[in-house]
């Protein structure tokens, strides 16, 4: 039988966030369809799945903590539904978090974190070297002090969304294994999408989930293009000794010498060690320098990591938005909702970004708690220029315009 190309529902990319969107969706009874080539890859096959509401915390994110809050309050329920639903495990450990400073420069920033933690009412406990040790004994003798975060845990990504697949197949999402190419906008209303093999799907309602590739889609009018951006992370996969004494309980982190290094152990014996942060565009290679001070900085921490054989070498881009917060919900376009701009918290905010889609999608409104991250906020100016006119209705990207003026200043 031929997939179904009219649906109420019209999920545009096949991540974790277009997936249990769908999977909301249809449990609410609507018609869904997903179109991506290869539903349940993107940044989900990279990330390393911490669940790190207070160790990620960041000054001038109070409102994105209260979200991501929200998300880790309901992973519980969520990890165990989802199971249930596709009859899989999910590599949910309730493990906690380390965060911990090699010298004194990356003490003074940890207090800092911690202050800002307290100042936030969350709950993290200052250590010193010594106890970090002795929680964590694979830890360097040189370790300072740490903050021991009982609250943040981890997943894995991978599982999360080969789950997430299947409950949607479960609960009869349809599936179009092709890009979409273009956004269908007739009459000031999106009303589906082309794909590249030609195939028109429609749909009462759409929503653009393309992780970092958002803001690339044809036919969105510029005025409601989501602002976000890719941001390239590095992350390497090691194998643990199996036995009794697990070579780290929890995950371990740490600022060295000004970057981020994690070490995420999952229960399979897999060690997760990310992640570069960088703004390279759309480069997704794995270089030499990236995995050498990933390598270097795990190995200040943890300096047994060096005999662990080294499984795998992998970038992936992050969808970063310009207030590192995500865009849920409608936009000025009618008939077209945002889920995207996660940035670092994708995995983290799957549960709530599920729920706040299915709510918007079923009643055309955000729940309170997530308006703050309404699209709206970075409304574009409405088309002037008769050019501009000629753009939104031709449905350019606003990649595409930018081009076009380069090329026509050059
Ligand atoms: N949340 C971890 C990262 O983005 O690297």
């Amino acid at each position: 039988m031929p997939a179904r190309t009219t649906s109420d529902v019209l999920v545009i990319g096949g991540g974790i966030i277009g997936l249990v969107t769908a999977w909301r969706a249809a449990q609410r009874g609507l018609a869904t369809t997903v179109a991506d080539p290869s539903p349940g890859g993107g940044a989900a096959q990279v990330a390393a799945g911490m669940l790190a509401a207070v160790t990620e915390l960041h000054h001038g994110e109070q409102a994105l903590l209260a979200l991501n809050l929200a998300s880790a309050q309901r992973y519980p329920d969520f990890a165990a539904e989802l199971s249930e639903a596709a009859g899989q495990a999910l590599g949910h450990r309730v493990c906690g978090t380390l965060a911990v400073a090699l010298d004194a420069d990356d003490r003074a920033e940890l207090r800092e974190l911690h202050l800002l933690q307290q100042r936030s009412g969350l709950d993290s406990q200052w250590l010193s070297g010594r106890e970090c040790r002795r929680l964590e004994p694979m830890l360097a003798p040189g370790v300072r002090g740490g903050l021991r975060v009982d609250g943040d845990h981890q997943i894995d990504p991978r599982r999360l969304a080969a789950a997430l697949v299947t409950a949607c197949e479960r609960a009869g999402v349809t599936f179009h294994r092709q890009r979409a190419v273009r956004l269908t906008v007739t009459g000031e209303r999106a009303r589906g999408a082309v794909l590249d093999d030609g195939t028109a799907l429609s749909a009462g309602q759409v929503v653009l989930a393309a992780g970092s590739l958002s803001g690339r889609l044809a036919g969105v009018p510029a005025h409601v293009l989501p602002p976000v951006r890719p941001v390239k992370g590095q992350v390497l996969r090691l194998r643990m000794p199996p036995g009794r004494t697990p070579f780290l309980g929890r995950t371990v982190r740490a600022v060295v010498r000004g970057s981020s290094v994690y070490l995420v152990p999952r229960e399979s014996g897999e060690l997760v060690v990310g992640a570069t942060s960088e703004e390279l565009g759309w480069d997704t290679t794995v270089t030499a320098g990236g995995v050498y001070s990933l390598l270097r900085d795990a190995h200040e921490l943890v300096p047994g990591l060096s005999e662990l054989p080294l499984t795998e070498t992998r970038a992936g881009l992050r969808p970063g938005s310009p207030d590192n917060a995500p865009l849920l919900g409608p936009t000025a376009l009618p008939g077209l909702h945002l889920a995207t701009g996660h940035y670092r918290n994708g995995v983290l905010l799957t549960p709530v970004t599920g729920d706040a889609m299915a709510h918007a999608l079923t009643t055309g409104d955000l729940p309170d708690a997530v308006r703050p991250f309404a699209p709206t906020r970075f409304v574009q100016p409405e088309p002037h220029t008769a050019r501009d006119r000629q753009n939104h209705d031709s449905g350019h990207t606003q990649q595409e315009q930018q081009e076009q003026q380069e090329e026509q200043t050059v």
